[in-house]
C-alpha cells in the first residue's frame, strides 16, 4: 500500500468516531484532507466542524460542511488530525503544515484527540522532524537562540523566498536536531520564551487514540 492509502484508511477508519449530529474539530495536513474527503461522503451525519485552519476550512465548505467558530462552540467529542510523529505514549510533533497554533486550540475544546497516522509516523523518540515553534516576527531571533540553548538547530520556515507566514500572522522556526526525551518538559518550557506562540509539542494534551495505518491494516492504539 502506498503512504496515500495508508492516510487514505485511516482517514476513513476514522469516520466511526464521529457521531450523528455533532460538531467535531477538524486538524490540518494531507491526512486531515482524506478525513474530510471521507466526511464529504456523508455530509448530513455531523452538525458540522471547527476548522484548525484556512485551508481546512475551505475544503469543508467545498464539501457541504457548516464551518463553526469556535467562539460558538464550547465543548466537542473529538478532535481528528494527523501528526508529524507520535509516540508510543500518544506525545506528538505536529506543524508541519504550520497550523500548530489553531490545532493546539481547537483540540483543547475536544474531549478526545483522535490521531491518523500513517504507520512511518510512529516512533521511540521524537525529535528526528524538525519542532514547529510559532513566534511573533520580532522574536524570531531571540527565540532562536534560546532554542539554541536547549540543544537545537533553529530554520526560520521559508516560502516562496520570504519567512512563512501562518493563519496568525506569525513566523515559524523549525527546531532540529532535538531528541526529545521528556516532551511535557520541553512543551513547557519552549511555551515559557516571551515570543513563543506556541509550540508544535503535544504532550500536556497529546493524543487519547491513534489509528495508525499499515501494512497490515488499521491499528488502535489507546493512551
Ligand atoms: C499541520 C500538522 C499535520 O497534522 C502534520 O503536519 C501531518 O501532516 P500530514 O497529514 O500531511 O502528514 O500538524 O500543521
Amino acid at each position: 500500500m502506498t503512504q496515500d492509502e495508508l492516510k487514505q484508511a485511516v482517514a476513513r477508519a476514522a469516520l466511526d468516531y464521529v457521531a450523528e449530529g455533532d460538531i467535531i474539530g477538524v486538524g490540518t495536513g494531507s491526512t486531515a484532507n482524506f478525513f474530510i474527503d471521507e466526511l464529504g461522503t456523508v455530509p448530513n451525519r455531523i452538525k458540522g466542524a471547527v476548522a484548525s485552519s484556512e485551508a481546512t476550512a475551505a475544503r469543508l465548505k467545498s464539501h457541504g460542511i457548516s464551518v463553526f467558530d469556535l467562539n460558538q462552540v464550547e465543548r466537542m467529542s473529538v478532535y481528528i488530525d494527523g501528526a508529524d510523529e507520535i509516540n508510543h505514549r500518544g506525545a506528538m510533533i505536529k506543524g508541519g503544515g504550520g497550523a500548530l497554533t489553531r490545532e493546539k486550540i481547537v483540540a483543547s475544546v475536544a474531549d478526545r484527540f483522535i490521531c491518523i497516522a500513517d504507520a512511518s509516523k510512529l516512533v521511540e523518540v521524537l525529535g528526528k522532524f524538525p519542532l514547529p515553534v510559532e513566534v511573533i516576527p520580532m522574536a524570531v531571533a531571540v527565540v532562536s537562540r534560546r532554542l539554541t540553548s536547549f540543544g537545537a538547530t533553529p530554520a526560520l520556515r521559508m516560502k516562496d523566498g520570504k519567512p512563512y507566514i501562518t493563519d496568525n500572522g506569525c513566523h515559524i522556526i523549525d527546531a532540529s536536531g532535538l531528541e526529545i526525551i521528556d516532551p511535557v518538559t520541553l512543551e513547557v518550557k519552549i511555551n515559557d520564551i516571551p515570543g513563543v506562540v506556541s509550540v508544535g509539542l503535544f504532550a500536556r494534551k497529546g493524543a487519547d487514540v491513534c489509528l495508525l495505518g499499515t501494512a497490515d491494516g488499521v491499528k488502535t492504539l489507546m493512551f
